[in-house]
């Protein structure tokens, strides 16, 4: 890592402020929306064991929990009448009691259990495979989280093997013609010590996970980046690069490189005097 820069996900509260701009920005959230309207309810049909009452649900990096609860409204509606237990792990405090307050707001306590683990996936692994607990769910879900992984590998197949029966894993994350790909493959080793995990299709073809992908576009306004002094667009750089302050902390010349970057046609275009930087998403789709 160069000079005074710090990795923006181990500041929990900057991060979930950063995070909250770049959906206010983006349309990622309409983007998953449609595959949760569209697609999913054909991808939920099928699973449950035969003859079982409930459902057992896990989502992994839920953050405040919007999307979690519009894909547990659709599971509930493929499956009215089965109870449902949503398992939650999610490290970040101030998510989770978002999630909680959102839960409470919309009244979820009747059909559905939340249990929640305030870890990353990683101690939730460790600490299963320390009391030889491995709970088995027909649904799993990783939206937009496993960037922040250990390992891309061992957390697939960790998580692929507690599904159920019937079960299905859905993984959603950034294309590979999207322009998180392309600066992260270019800087990424720039930005932080390691490396934010991008390449899920090919881990999975390397563990030979059989999967369906589907892509859908998504579009983040990044016009503010290039206006100094904005506060919005230092906190969309935060990020766009995953480090904390990265305007006044990269070294000149990295932040220039990035800057120019950003409006490249590998990462955005320009529309009605708009910078729109591809945020277009994978869903991947894998069977028990
Ligand atoms: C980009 S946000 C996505 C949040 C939510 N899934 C959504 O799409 O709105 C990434 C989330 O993953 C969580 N996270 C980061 N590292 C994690 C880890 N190792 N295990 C589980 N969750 C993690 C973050 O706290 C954050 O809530």
């Amino acid at each position: 890592m160069e000079s005074s820069m710090k990795p923006l996900p181990l500041d929990f509260h900057r991060y979930l402020k950063s995070f909250e701009l770049f959906l206010e920005r983006s349309t990622e959230h309409q983007c998953m929306g449609k595959f949760i309207d569209e697609i999913l309810p054909d991808v939920i049909a099928s699973i449950g064991k035969k003859g079982s009452s409930s459902l057992n649900v896990l989502g992994v990096g839920s953050g405040s929990g919007k999307i979690d609860i519009e894909i547990l409204g659709k599971i509930q509606s493929k499956h009215p009448g089965l109870l449902i237990h949503n398992e939650v792990i999610e490290p970040n405090p101030e998510h989770i009691s978002k999630y909680k307050a959102l839960v409470e707001e919309k009244c979820l306590h009747q059909n559905i259990s939340f249990h929640r683990n305030q870890m990353s996936s990683d101690e939730y692994e460790r600490q299963n495979k320390e009391r030889n607990k491995s709970k088995k769910f027909d649904f799993i879900h990783m939206v937009e989280m496993l960037y922040y992984v250990e390992s891309l590998h061992d957390t697939i197949t960790y998580f692929h093997s507690l599904l159920q029966t019937n079960g299905k894993f859905l993984i959603i994350q950034t294309a590979d013609d999207g322009g998180y790909h392309s600066l992260w493959k270019k800087y990424g080793s720039r930005f932080l010590s390691s490396y934010l995990f991008l390449d899920v299709h090919k881990a999975l073809d390397e563990i030979r996970i059989k999967y369906q992908i589907y892509e859908l576009s998504s579009d983040l306004v990044i016009t503010e980046c290039f206006i100094e002094g904005n506060e919005n667009g230092e906190r969309l750089l935060d990020f766009l690069t995953h480090v904390v302050d990265f305007r006044k902390t990269a070294p000149a010349d990295l932040k220039e490189e990035v800057l120019h970057y950003l409006r490249q046609p590998q990462c955005s275009r320009e529309q009605n005097g708009k910078v729109l930087f591809n945020n277009n998403l994978y869903f991947i789709v894998i069977d028990y």
